[in-house]
This record gives structure tokens, sequence and C-alpha cells, in this order.
């Protein structure tokens, strides 16, 4: 019997694919349909687990799938463009992993493949999608910190059983910090320069960069990015694959701050949003967010509601924001010394 619900193909077998699949039971919107793996058995094993669903021995096979409106791609970052642009050929709606391309060239690509399609497109910055960031943006249009001067925005994480040729590493990978989680710190420093401008987003000025890079692969391994917006307002990114980082995003204003303990995975216990006013003493507020929610459940129903009224993108992340975030990661990775090409 036909669902009413979005039928959802997965394309890989992976870790966030994993997630994704568990996600996807909690969300209101959308089932689970079919999975896609390089390899039947894999496919099979993880329909077992998250389905029912249709298994796939290759990514072709469930593209093509009749019974799938749309797909999530979460391969890594290299097989994005191909795979988005062959969903587009074959009308599905795409959800796809950040970063959507390896460079905005790619990005174009994709995104001219959906136009051309009449598809809809969006990367999956999954934050973009909780209630919290809303949160986070109706707290900045109140005007309580005064003219915003700085952003600080970390996102690294440890290097566990670190191997040169895990994906997270590997150059034919698309391995390397900036594009991994350097992309989140440098999407909301462009959120909150575009909150505080009035605008959804908005694009640095200049983009200042270095890393640390992987002795044999030259992928970064640590790297930060100096991001310079109108009005002198500064945001200091800083990505790690192979460091634990605090994960946090600080605005810094002349009459306060506010801090956003858990900007990314938003997590049980770790998440608030802390508003520090200086004005009258100092006055710390938490305003309590709602991490018991899903992640992705969100991002997940967020597409949902674009499909069902036509849209053929997401306000959370549109494509030209997307567009705006590549661009700054192409800067970023030149100025780090950092490059795909073979
Ligand atoms: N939004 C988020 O919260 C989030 C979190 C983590 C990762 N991501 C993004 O999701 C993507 C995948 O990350 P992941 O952590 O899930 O990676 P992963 O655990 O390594 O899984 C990647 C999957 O891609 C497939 N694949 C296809 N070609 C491959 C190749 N040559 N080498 C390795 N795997 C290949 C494999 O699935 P099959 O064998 O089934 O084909 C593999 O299991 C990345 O682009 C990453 O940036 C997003």
């Amino acid at each position: 019997m036909k669902t009413t619900k979005i039928r959802w193909g997965i394309l890989s077998t992976g870790g966030i694919a994993r997630r994704f699949a568990g996600s996807l039971r909690k969300s209101v919107t959308g089932v689970l349909t079919a999975v896609g793996s390089r390899s039947l058995p894999s496919a099979e094993a993880f329909a077992r687990e998250f389905g029912p669903a249709r298994a796939h021995g290759d990514y072709e096979s469930l593209i093509m799938d009749p019974e799938i409106d749309a797909v999530y791609i979460a391969p890594p970052h290299p097989m994005h463009r191909e795979w988005a642009t062959r969903c587009a050929e074959a009308g599905k709606a795409i959800l796809c992993e950040k970063p959507a391309g390896m460079n905005s060239a790619e990005l174009r690509e994709m995104l001219a493949a959906a136009q051309a399609n009449g598809v809809f497109f969006m990367e999956a910055f999954m934050y973009r999608c909780h209630p919290q960031t809303k949160l986070l943006r109706e707290t900045l249009r109140k005007d309580l910190i005064g003219p915003v001067r700085m952003i600080h925005a970390t996102f690294s994480y440890p290097a566990a059983n670190y191997d040169p040729r895990e994906r997270r590493y590997a150059r034919d990978l698309g391995g390397g910090s900036i594009l991994d989680v350097g992309c989140y710190g440098v999407s909301m420093s462009r959120l909150i320069a575009g909150e505080l401008s009035g605008r959804h987003f908005a694009e640095p000025l200049q983009v200042k960069g270095c890393a640390r890079l992987e002795p044999q692969e030259k992928t970064d391994l640590t790297a930060a990015a100096l991001l310079h917006f109108e009005d002198g307002l500064i945001a200091m990114v800083q990505s790690g694959v192979a460091l634990k980082g605090e994960n946090a995003v600080r605005i810094e204003g002349e009459l306060g701050s506010i801090t956003v303990g858990s900007p990314w995975a938003v997590r049980h216990g770790e998440s608030f949003l802390r508003l520090t006013q200086y004005r009258s003493g100092e006055i710390t507020t938490k305003i309590a967010t709602d991490p018991h929610d899903d992640l992705y459940a969100h991002e997940i129903d967020e597409v949902g509601r674009a499909l069902a009224s036509g849209e053929k993108e997401s306000p959370e992340m549109c494509w030209k924001d997307s567009l705006g975030n590549a661009a700054v990661l192409d800067a970023w990775l030149r100025e780090a010394g950092v490059s795909y090409a073979d």
C-alpha cells in the first residue's frame, strides 16, 4: 500500500547512515524504504536492523528504485557530487551530507542538476534544523549583548584508532578537518553574522587560514580560520580530527556574551545557551534548550515539510547558503595549503 510518508533510500551503510536510519523511526514524515551499499550483505544486515526495507547491493539500484522519493547521500565527501547528480537525474529529492561537494565547482554542478531536474536539494547541516539553533537566532535578534565583535566556533574530535588511510585522514577520501568539521564553524559564523545584520546568513569579506598537515596524506589534522565580516565582526573558527576540542560557540558583544554549549550534536546534559549581560553588574541567564529531541529527526522532518509544500530548497540551508559556505571552505583550504587535486 502506498504510504503518504516520504519514502527514504539511504545511500551507504556507514556511521552516519546508521544514525540517520535510527532517527527516521522517530521522524513524523519519513520512513525507511530502501538502503544501498557497495556490498549486498551489508545492505541486507542494515535493512534487517533498521527496516523493513529493500536492500540493494549497489548505489545505482538504490537511486533507480521506483519505491523511493528521497535519497540520503552518506558516503565519503568525494562521492557526493556523482551520486547527488545521479539522484537528480533519477528525479529523487536529495539530502546530501556535508560538505555537499569537495569545492564550490562541484557544488555548482550538483545544484545545476537539481535545478535542471526540478528536484529538492539540501546539504545536511542537521544542527540548522534543531530548535536550539532557532532559539539562538531569536536570541541574537533581541540585541541583548550590544555590538557583537567576536565569534569563536570550534569543532574538533580526538583521533580514535588513528589510521591515515581512513576517510577522516586519507586525501583520496576527502580527509581533513576543514571539510569534515570546519564546515560547521564556518556555517555557524555566517549564520550569526547574518542574523546580526537582519539576514539569514552573511558572507565574510576576507578569509585567513592555516593548518597542521598529516605527514603522508597532507590533509589537515588541526586548522584555524579567521573570517572578517562587515562592520569589523571577526569569527575565529577551529577544526580538528586529531584533537579533542571544547566544541562550543561563543559570541562576544560589548555588553555581554552568548555561549552555545553543544552547538552541533545537541546533546542532553550538555546543551544550553548561556547569556551573560554586563550592563547592570554581571547577570548570567541560562536559557533551557530541549536536547531530548532527536537531532536528525528534525532534519528529516524539515525535508518532509519542504517536500509537502513543493519547495526545492529549505530556508534552513538554502542553495545560496551552501554555495557561500563552500566558497569560504575553498579559501580556507587554499590558505592552509591543502589540495585535493591529483
Ligand atoms: N551530519 C553529521 O552529523 C555527520 C556525521 C558524520 C559524518 N557525516 C558525513 O557523512 C559522510 C560519511 O561519513 P561517515 O562518518 O558515516 O563515514 P564512514 O563511517 O566511513 O562510512 C562511509 C560509508 O561510505 C561508503 N563508501 C563508499 N565508498 C567508500 C570508500 N571508498 N571508502 C570508504 N567508504 C566508502 C561505505 O558504505 P557501503 O560500504 O555501505 O557502501 C561506508 O560505510 C561524510 O561526508 C561526512 O562528512 C555527517
